[in-house]
C-alpha cells in the first residue's frame, strides 16, 4: 500500500444558496499531516466528506496524486476515516472490529494478531478486547473507531475531531501516539478540528479556515507567528489589537504614546488608518519612560504559571500582558502607571477594522 499526495482544486459545495466551502485550493505531499483548522460551520467536516466520497462538491476536483478520483465511490479510496458519527460494527467484539479491514484484505493471522495487539496497546485497550461496544464509554468507543482506521495503513488517513470525546490525559497522550504512528508508516493525513493547540503541535501545515474558505496555509510557525490576515491573527494564539494611526513616513502611533515603524511600501499600501496587533507574551511591562509608550494596570490575574495584565492605554483602549511567573515575584498593583515594550518583530499591521 502507498500512501498518496492528495490535491483539493477550486472545490466548491453549495448547499441552496448556502456556500458552505467556497473555492477551496490545497495540495497536500505525500505522508504530510495536514490540519483543516477551524471554527465550528467553517466547512471542515463539509470538505473532509468530499474527499472522503461521502458528498459530491458542487464545482472543483479532488486527485489523489494525479488521479482524479470524484468518480471513485468511497470505498474504494482505501481510505482510512475517522468521522464524528462514524459507528463501529455493534456485534462485534474490539478485537474484531479492529482486526475486521486487515481480514478483509486477506492478512495471514499471525500479522492481524501482531497488529491488532499493537493498536491495542497504543489505544490502551488491551483489557477490553473481548468486550462489544455497547460495553464501552464513549471515549473508549472513539479509540476503537481511530484503530480501526490507523491499523489498516491506509493510502490516506481522515479524521475528523478524532479527540474530541476524550478526557485531557487521554487526548495527550493519543495526540502524540498519532503523531508518531503518522510518521513511522508515513500515511498522507488530513486532520480536523477546531483545537489550535492539537493543530499546532501535530500538524505538518495547517490550513485556517473561516466561513468556507481558506485564510491561509502554512507550517504552524508560520500561521502562529506571520498570520497573514487579521482573522488568524485573533484566531490563533492570544492576540491584542490597537487602532492605529500613521504620523509620520511610515510611523504608526497607537494609544498610550507607542510609535511603531512600518516598511514604507506597506504604509502606502495601508494609508493613514491601521491596526496593529501583537500576543499577549510578547510585551514587556516595566518603568514608565518619559515620552515613551505608558499604560496603567487596571487588573492583575494570577494564574499561577502566569500572571495576566491588563493595561488601559488611554481612549477607552485597554490590551492584555502575560508574563510567566517565577518565585518572588510581584505583578504591579492595580493603579500603577507602567511602560510598555514590544520587539519590533513581535506586531503585525493590519487594514483598519470596518
Ligand atoms: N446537508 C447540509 N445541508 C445544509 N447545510 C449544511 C449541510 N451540511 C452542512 N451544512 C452547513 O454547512 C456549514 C459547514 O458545515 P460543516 O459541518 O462542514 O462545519 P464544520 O466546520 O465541520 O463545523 P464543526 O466544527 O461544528 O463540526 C454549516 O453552516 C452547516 O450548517
Ligand atoms: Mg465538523
Amino acid at each position: 500500500m502507498a500512501s498518496t499526495s492528495v490535491h483539493i482544486e477550486s472545490v466548491t459545495k453549495q448547499f441552496g444558496d448556502f456556500t458552505a466551502v467556497n473555492k477551496v485550493d490545497i495540495s497536500i505531499a505525500k505522508g504530510e499531516f495536514f490540519t483543516l483548522l477551524g471554527s465550528s460551520g467553517c466547512g471542515k467536516t463539509t470538505l473532509l466528506r468530499i474527499v472522503a466520497g461521502f458528498m459530491q462538491q458542487s464545482s472543483g476536483r479532488i486527485l489523489f496524486g494525479d488521479k482524479p478520483i470524484d468518480n471513485v465511490p468511497a470505498h474504494k479510496r482505501n481510505t482510512g476515516m475517522v468521522f464524528q458519527n462514524y459507528a463501529i460494527f455493534p456485534h462485534l467484539t474490539v478485537v474484531d472490529n479492529i482486526a475486521y479491514g486487515l481480514r478483509a484484505r486477506g492478512l495471514p493471522s499471525a500479522q492481524v494478531d501482531e497488529r491488532v495487539r499493537k493498536m491495542l496497546a497504543m489505544m490502551r485497550l488491551e483489557h477490553l478486547g473481548h468486550r462489544r461496544p455497547r460495553e464501552l464509554s464513549g471515549g473508549q468507543q472513539q479509540r476503537v473507531v481511530l484503530a480501526r482506521a490507523i491499523v489498516i495503513e491506509p493510502d490516506v488517513l481522515l479524521m475528523d475531531e478524532p479527540l474530541s470525546n476524550l478526557d485531557t490525559e487521554m487526548r495527550i497522550h493519543l495526540r502524540s501516539e498519532i503523531r508518531t504512528l503518522q510518521r513511522q508508516i508515513g500515511v498522507t493525513t488530513i486532520y480536523v478540528t477546531h483545537d489550535q493547540e492539537e493543530a499546532l503541535m501535530m500538524s505538518d501545515r495547517v490550513a485556517v479556515m473561516s466561513a468556507g474558505h481558506v485564510e491561509q496555509i502554512g507550517s504552524p510557525a508560520d500561521i502562529f507567528y506571520r498570520p497573514r490576515t487579521r482573522f488568524v491573527a485573533s484566531f490563533i494564539g492570544e492576540s491584542n489589537f490597537m487602532p492605529a494611526e500613521a504620523v509620520a513616513d511610515g510611523v504608526y502611533a497607537v494609544p498610550g504614546g507607542g510609535r511603531f515603524n512600518v516598511p514604507a511600501a506597506r504604509a502606502a499600501e495601508l494609508g493613514r488608518k491601521a491596526e496593529i496587533a501583537f500576543r499577549s507574551h510578547d510585551i514587556t511591562v516595566g518603568a514608565p519612560v518619559a515620552g515613551g509608550w505608558t499604560a496603567t494596570v487596571v487588573d492583575a490575574q494570577f494564574y499561577g504559571a502566569t500572571t495576566r495584565l491588563v493595561l488601559d492605554l488611554g481612549d477607552g483602549k485597554t490590551v492584555q500582558a502575560a508574563s510567566t511567573g517565577h518565585a518572588g515575584s510581584v505583578p504591579p498593583p492595580v493603579g500603577t502607571r507602567v511602560g510598555l515594550a514590544l520587539p519590533p518583530d513581535a506586531f503585525w499591521i493590519f487594514p483598519e477594522k470596518r
